[in-house]
């Protein structure tokens, strides 16, 4: 066996570990003490180091500024009942980071600074690990373009950064969501698929005009026929239609490949489940939702876990939906929650220990 690379780790002098609210952790709002460093210039990774979370300094030119060129990955770390602590399939995480790295013209990420840098860096901070239902430790492993240039190129160099923090549900109340019609998110051969800050930038007018109106998040449509549903914002999406268990394919490359949607898929369908993934058109929904088919939708992600939907807006029409009634997807979501703090025993070996 390749022993896990030691990395180099300047401590802090002073923890954060007492600014946490930990009865009010939000998403996103706190980090850990300590952030895992690695520079690619010259076509190697240098640098590779654990140090104070703190401020990095560049200069305006820095093209990630400019062009977008920047990946991320979002993960999660548990603690189980004996204090050993579990990441949630890190390593389709790392897989995903590259493909999506391929897809921006970026180098990769080698395993020794993904898995064993964020397993290091998490052992460090693992006191920032909360304990509650829902809760967590978020791991935001990111890839960004530091070339000092205004050329449209890919850069000849790239920090990549690891930085965690305890959180709690992403979405606070079941979601209200708008079906989207006049923005799009993505088309077969664009970035779809890549979890890259450009996507999110795109998605922020249309979420900004769908709270206007009242509404958490907008459900996209594909961008050539707007007739079939892709993803939400921050999450992939999920319905049951009468006893089947229906999720959008991945196979026009425009719909970002969830872990959790992985794993929802494989975990439905050993509980017997039938899982479908293929074209969803608005017009099947509708239909669905008319004969009353439509019985339980869901979203689904690190982040968000799996969000039920209360209300889809499409058109004129507000299909409401009974969020207590969706016991099967409530039932999987504690399936998923327990399984991540190790209470099943990890049949599916998707923990790796820290
Ligand atoms: C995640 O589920 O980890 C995500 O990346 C969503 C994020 C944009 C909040």
């Amino acid at each position: 066996m390749v022993e896990a690379m030691s990395i180099p780790v300047t401590k802090t002098g002073h923890s954060n570990l007492d600014k946490v609210d930990f009865k009010h952790l939000g998403f996103g709002k706190y980090f850990s003490d300590h952030m895992l460093e690695a520079d690619y210039v010259n076509g190697e990774w240098t640098n590779v180091n654990i140090r104070p979370y703190q401020a990095l300094g560049f200069l305006p030119a820095l093209s990630v500024l400019h062009y977008s060129q920047t990946i991320f990955e979002g993960q999660k770390a548990h603690k189980d009942e004996k204090g050993n602590i579990h990441i949630f399939r890190p390593h389709e995480n790392w897989k995903r980071m590259n493909r999506s790295a391929e897809r921006l013209a970026m180098p990769q990420v080698p395993e020794e600074i993904f898995i064993d840098g964020m397993k290091q860096l998490i052992e460090l901070d693992k006191d920032f690990i909360p304990s509650g239902y829902d809760e967590s430790l978020y791991i935001r492993p990111f890839l960004f373009a530091t070339e000092e240039t205004l050329g449209v190129k890919e850069s000849s160099s790239y920090k990549f950064l690891i930085i965690t923090g305890p959180v709690g549900s992403y979405f606070s109340a079941p979601a209200r969501i708008y079906v989207e019609e006049k923005y799009t998110r993505a088309a077969p051969g664009g970035t779809g698929a890549a979890k890259t800050g450009g996507n999110y930038a795109a998605s922020l007018l249309s979420s900004a005009e769908a709270k206007k109106q009242g509404y958490d998040q907008v459900l996209w449509m594909d961008a050539l026929e707007h007739k079939y549903v892709q993803e939400v914002g921050a999450m992939n999406i999920m319905f049951m239609i009468g006893d089947t268990i229906v999720t959008p394919d991945l196979t026009d490359g425009t719909i970002l490949n969830g872990i959790t949607r992985m794993s929802l898929i494989e975990a439905f369908e050993e509980k017997g489940y039938k899982v479908e993934e293929r074209k969803v058109s608005i017009d099947e929904l509708v239909e669905a939702y008319r004969t009353g088919q439509l019985k339980e939708v869901f979203g689904c992600g690190t982040a968000a876990t799996i969000s039920h939907v209360k209300e889809l807006k499409y058109k004129d029409l507000v299909m409401e939906f009974d969020v207590d009634s969706m016991k099967v997807s409530a039932d999987m979501k504690k399936y998923l929650l327990d399984y991540k703090e190790n209470l099943h025993g990890d049949p599916h070996g998707w923990l790796e220990k820290v």
